[in-house]
């Protein structure tokens, strides 16, 4: 059987996705990047699912410590999302566009924004160019309950 690789490309943009920043922390080092691929695995626990380059510098950072966070960005920062997916001069530097706290799992939650989850990895699938991490949950904290931004508002694509 061949697949008709355009049809899934043009079948799996379809998926809605939100935009995330997703951020890491191992001992000082901090970093963060934009996630598209992120949805809800579990209501109890409460899961969530990230799909994450494999040959990113979070990938790394996200199997050695088991954490990472989730932050929701409202539908005014699209700006705020093209610094966290582009080249970085250093690990972390994306953060000096966007102040940030540390949560209780020690990872970094953005000041301006909806807001953030701080998740444990209980889970991982490797196979192909992602990794799938399965986080729970532990901390959740919101700033302000606004619009988020979606990728289709974008024009940017992820997928296919
Ligand atoms: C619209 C858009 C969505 C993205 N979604 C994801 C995603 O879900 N997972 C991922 O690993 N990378 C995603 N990326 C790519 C990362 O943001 C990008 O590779 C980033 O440079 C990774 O940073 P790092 O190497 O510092 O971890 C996306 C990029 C764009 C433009």
């Amino acid at each position: 059987m061949t697949l008709d690789l355009e049809a899934k490309k043009v079948l799996l943009r379809k998926i809605p996705h939100g935009l995330f920043i997703c951020g890491v922390r191992e001992g000082d080092e901090i970093n963060g990047f934009t996630a598209s691929w992120v949805t809800q695995g579990s209501f109890e626990p409460p899961l969530v699912v990230m799909a994450v380059r494999a040959e990113g510098s979070s990938h790394g950072i996200i199997e050695r410590t088991s954490r990472f966070s989730l932050n929701v960005l409202r539908s005014d920062q699209k700006d705020l999302a093209a610094v966290f997916f582009k080249p970085q001069t250093a690990l972390g530097g994306r953060f000096e566009s966007a102040p940030y706290s540390l949560g209780t799992l020690g990872l970094p939650l953005l000041d301006n924004a909806i807001g953030g989850v701080e998740c444990e990895v209980i889970g991982k699938v490797s196979s192909g160019d992602h990794s799938v991490f399965v986080g729970e949950v532990k901390s959740a904290k919101l700033i302000e309950d606004k619009e988020s931004l979606d990728l289709a508002s974008t024009g940017w694509s992820y997928g296919g």
